[in-house]
């Protein structure tokens, strides 16, 4: 039977990290400042601002908080994100996707300076972590290497497979992955006999988005199996991409959905953020 993984826990302790270090910034006289936009008001980003706002609150981050009009124009956030770029006491600029239709995202991100990204989605930051130096790396995926690492699991040599081909996850997983020096592949929709590529898989992450896709038969005896995937089914309970119930008595150790990678994800933002500061203030 496998170990849990327990994101709950381990995003605490990291969190409680953030909280001491924006202290000793603010002894030193900076406030971390996030500034954090939301664009319309669709009820899932409502929700996942609304938790970013806490986390700030938490551990003593300033969040600054931006809630524009569905019908903002593409140059009036555009202009707000360039005033944000100039502001000396904004250390990180988030914008909460998916933006609505009339926006192009893909120039919003580029917009944002890439020393406050703090999401990690400028090609600057993914040029950055794959080819190596300084650079904010994508929260979830960076939540997930932190989730093995404080669990003692060694990564180097491993063979490592990724399920899932997306920028925000998919791909900087396998980048940091690789930078950890293990062996990686990634697997997608087009992919041929995946269930044999998984088997591989000393350690397995799964970011589909098909709710309990992997199964007992997907996984090798004893593998690290990491589930990035969440859903609520019609019951409304939390479920993952992995059927958790068939692959945990096979897997040696498994992140459960909720209480796994998902509340490392703000933790990790919480941690760029700070980065950010510290990295401005020196
Ligand atoms: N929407 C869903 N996930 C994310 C995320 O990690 N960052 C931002 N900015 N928007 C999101």
């Amino acid at each position: 039977m496998a170990q849990i993984i327990d994101g709950k826990v381990i995003s605490a302790q990291m969190k409680e990290e953030v909280k001491q270090r924006a202290a000793k910034l603010a002894a030193q006289g900076t406030t971390v400042t996030l500034a954090v936009i939301q664009v319309g008001n669709d009820p899932a980003s409502s929700v996942y601002v609304g938790n970013k706002k806490k986390a700030c609150e938490y551990v003593g981050i300033r969040s600054l908080a931006y809630e524009l009009e569905e019908d903002t124009t593409q140059k009036e956030l555009l202009e707000l994100i360039q005033e944000l770029n100039g502001r000396g006491d904004v250390n990180g600029i988030l914008v909460q996707l998916p933006l609505p239709g009339h926006i192009r995202e893909e120039e919003v991100i580029q917009t944002i300076s890439p020393d406050k990204d703090v999401d990690g989605f400028h090609v600057q930051n993914v040029g950055r972590l794959n080819v190596g130096g300084e650079g904010f790396v994508s929260c979830t995926p960076a939540g997930v290497i932190q989730l093995l690492k404080r669990s003692g699991i060694m990564i180097e040599g491993k063979e490592c497979v990724v399920v899932g081909r997306s920028n925000i996850v998919g791909k900087p997983m396998a980048a940091l992955l690789l930078r950890e020096n293990g062996t990686v592949t990634v697997c997608h929709s087009r992919t041929k006999n995946l269930a044999e590529v998984t088997r591989r898989a000393d350690i397995l992450v799964v970011a589909i988005g098909k709710p309990k896709f992997i199964t007992a038969e997907y996984v090798k005896d004893g593998a690290v199996v990491v589930d990035v995937g969440i859903h609520r089914n019609e019951n409304g309970k939390l479920c993952g991409d992995v059927d958790f119930d068939s692959v945990s008595p096979k897997a040696s150790y498994i992140t459960p959905v909720p209480g796994g990678v998902g509340p490392m994800t703000i933790a990790m933002l919480m941690e760029n953020c700070l980065q950010s500061a510290e990295r401005m203030a020196r």
